[in-house]
């Protein structure tokens, strides 16, 4: 969603805060804009559209001078998309300017109160209320840090926001509650930014700014403030991946970047966690008499990473015995779960931001559950705010729909259940070699799916089906989990109108849309219920559909009388079966989505991050 960036220094702030924003495009966004405080005091720019409007209008920024400046990307919430919505968002007068990341809850109440001041609103942003309401406390107390202090004590629900005061030309003040912000440290220039990919090529030395911290700052020096307004010391974090990780590298889109990262994630994610046969969580500690006490795990999660929670039911379910449930969180918080020490949340997110994934965190903390987060971002809200942390060493993910994510988030799956099976006793020896053994040969075994044959008839498939308005995905077990995430993957990036169910509950309604020509793509990995699944095929071809079926090598020929194209995945171990099937229907989405002409990693109305109910 949007993105923050800020820099106070010598250098000329517009080409590094348009560079910077450039790097948060990935975020989703529907307008930009620029704000520097130069000769010009608080000089803006900024319009609907995408980025290069504003590069090409402002000459790559060189026609804005000055050295301070915020830049930022706007996802609409409060307001469409417009110049006037756009940020940075002046207030009343012009004495404040300010860009922001969240939602400002109580903006109806302070936006009167503030009418009846005599201020005038301009756009229909809450961001308008902040910008507003410093201005407002700045006339009546003339110093800036305690006007931003004020307001922040008036304002409630999420924000990052960086703040500048014409007034104070050499100055930013920044601050931040349920958004993410982090602080960049230059050599006589400093940075702020919604993520670190927008000023990684400035610096790799960071704070992450924890909620309700505030922090001034000119080229030369940066104070850290605690909620309560006491200076604090920061802890200074080296970030460690390299530039070449957040950019497309010859591919055409980050996506299919990304599905060709997969192995390489996997490898990070799984192999340091392989000691001498075992598997090893540091710092996650999970006693057998803990485990044996544990009264439910609930896995929650959003979208995609729903998808694994649902993966992770069964395969938990299946191998520890601990009755589990995968919950969506914006269902999860308000359903009144019934919770207490003796359950576990897992927690899984890629972004660690996900405003619904973190409010469901904190209420598993209300009601006095343990948490464990599964998280690719480091530092981010999510990994902050549970009991315990695992990391996926997916990589910085840019393209909107997750691939690498989702891959390295069902290894940790495989691990924690490994770990808690053995723990238990619910896992034998042998099974736990071949589990580990299947594991070690897993991002292999991925490697083998991207080869240019399997590529080239994968992209044959999907310009084959690329006129179609209708698709079902259909499977039972994991492969009715992984259908659910190839389904959403073909919403998402190729706008076709896709619906996942469990190939048995496709006679309770949903084979009445059946009819000539509607795409039904299949997955039939499991051994036990392949034959069920080949009935369902033959259900839907009856009825017209032209049926794709990603299948084992073993079933292919029996497969090939029934549908009318077959992807064949190697076996593996079959808790691992998941993480292969997901291949073939990723592709099929991304060249799906190449062949309607849609715009790959950027789709529309989504965003990266939903850091916003
Ligand atoms: C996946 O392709 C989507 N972009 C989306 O469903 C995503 O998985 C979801 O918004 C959750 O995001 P998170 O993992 O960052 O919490």
């Amino acid at each position: 969603m949007c993105g923050i960036v800020g820099y106070v220094g010598r250098r000329q702030a517009a080409p590094i805060l348009l560079e910077g924003l450039s790097k948060l495009e990935y975020r989703g966004y529907d307008s930009a804009g620029i704000c520097v405080n130069g000769d010009t005091p608080l000089q803006i720019c900024k319009e609907k559209g995408r980025l290069r409007e504003l590069v090409a209008r402002t000459d790559n920024g060189a026609a804005v001078p000055g050295t301070v400046g915020i830049g930022h990307t706007r996802w609409a919430t409060h307001g469409v998309p417009s110049d006037v919505n756009s940020h940075p968002i002046l207030s009343d007068g012009g004495k404040i300017a300010v860009v922001h990341n969240g939602i400002i809850e109580n903006e109806a109440k302070l936006r009167q109160i503030l009418i009846g001041h005599g201020i005038h609103f301009q756009s229909q942003t809450d961001t308008e209320v902040v910008a507003n309401l410093i201005a407002w406390y700045y006339d009546q107390c003339g110093d800036f840090l305690t006007a931003v202090r004020q307001t922040v004590g008036q304002i409630t629900g999420s924000y990052a926001l960086g703040i500048l005061c014409r007034d104070y030309p050499d100055t930013m003040i920044a601050v931040k509650k349920d958004s993410p912000l982090i602080f960049g440290y230059g050599n006589g220039e400093n940075f702020i930014a919604s993520d670190v990919t927008a000023i990684l090529k400035e610096t790799r030395t960071v704070s992450y700014l924890d909620d309700g911290e505030m922090v001034m700052f000119r080229a030369d020096s940066a104070a850290f403030f605690s909620p309560e307004g006491t200076p604090v010391e920061k802890k200074r974090e080296t970030i460690t991946w390299e530039l070449a990780a957040a950019e497309r590298g010859g591919y055409d889109h980050f996506m299919l970047k990304e599905i060709f990262e997969q192995p390489k994630a996997l490898r990070d994610t799984i192999f340091p966690r392989i000691r001498d046969g075992q598997v090893v969580l540091d710092g996650v500690e999970l006693t057998p008499e803990y485990l044996k006490s544990l009264r439910k795990i609930y896995l929650v999660a959003c979208g995609s990473a729903y998808y694994v929670s649902m993966l992770a039911k069964y395969t938990i379910e299946k191998h520890c015995r601990i009755p589990s449930e995968a919950m969506m969180a914006s269902e999860f918080r308000y359903c009144e779960p019934v919770l207490d020490g003796r359950d576990l949340v897992i927690i899984i997110s890629q972004s660690g931001e996900t405003a619904d994934t973190l409010a469901a965190l904190r209420e598993a903390k209300r009601l006095g559950a343990r948490t464990l987060a599964i998280v690719n971002v480091v530092g981010s809200a999510i990994a902050k705010a549970a009991d315990s942390v695992i990391y996926t060493w997916a990589g910085p993910e840019i393209a909107v729909a997750t691939t690498k994510a989702f891959s390295t988030q069902l290894a940790v799956v495989y691990l924690l259940t490994l770990h808690m099976g053995k723990a238990l006793g619910t896992i034998s020896d042998a099974e736990y070699a071949s589990w580990i053994s299947g594991l070690e040969t897993l991002p292999d075994a991925v490697s083998g799916m991207l080869t240019d044959v399997h590529l080239q008839q994968i992209r044959e498939f999907a310009a084959r089906y690329s006129d179609r308005r209708d698709a079902f995905f259909i499977g039972r077990n994991l492969d009715s989990a992984i259908c659910q995430e190839g389904s959403l993957k073909l919403k998402e990036v190729a706008y076709l109108h896709s619906e996942a169910y469990p190939a048995g509950e496709l006679k309770h309604g949903p084979i009445s849309l059946i009819e000539d020509g509607t795409m039904v793509v299949s997955v039939a990995s499991g051994r036990k219920l392949f034959e069920k699944t080949l009935a369902n095929i033959r259900e839907v071809k009856a009825r017209g559909a032209d049926v794709l079926c990603v299948t084992l090598e073993d079933f292919a020929e029996e497969v090939a009388q029934q549908a009318d194209g077959v992807i064949t995945v190697p076996e593996v171990f079959p808790a691992l079966q998941p993480s292969l099937t997901l291949i073939p229907l990723q592709l099929l989405s991304y060249y799906m989505a190449c062949s309607r002409g849609c715009d790959v990693d950027k789709p529309r109305n989504l965003a990266k991050s939903v850091t916003v109910e």
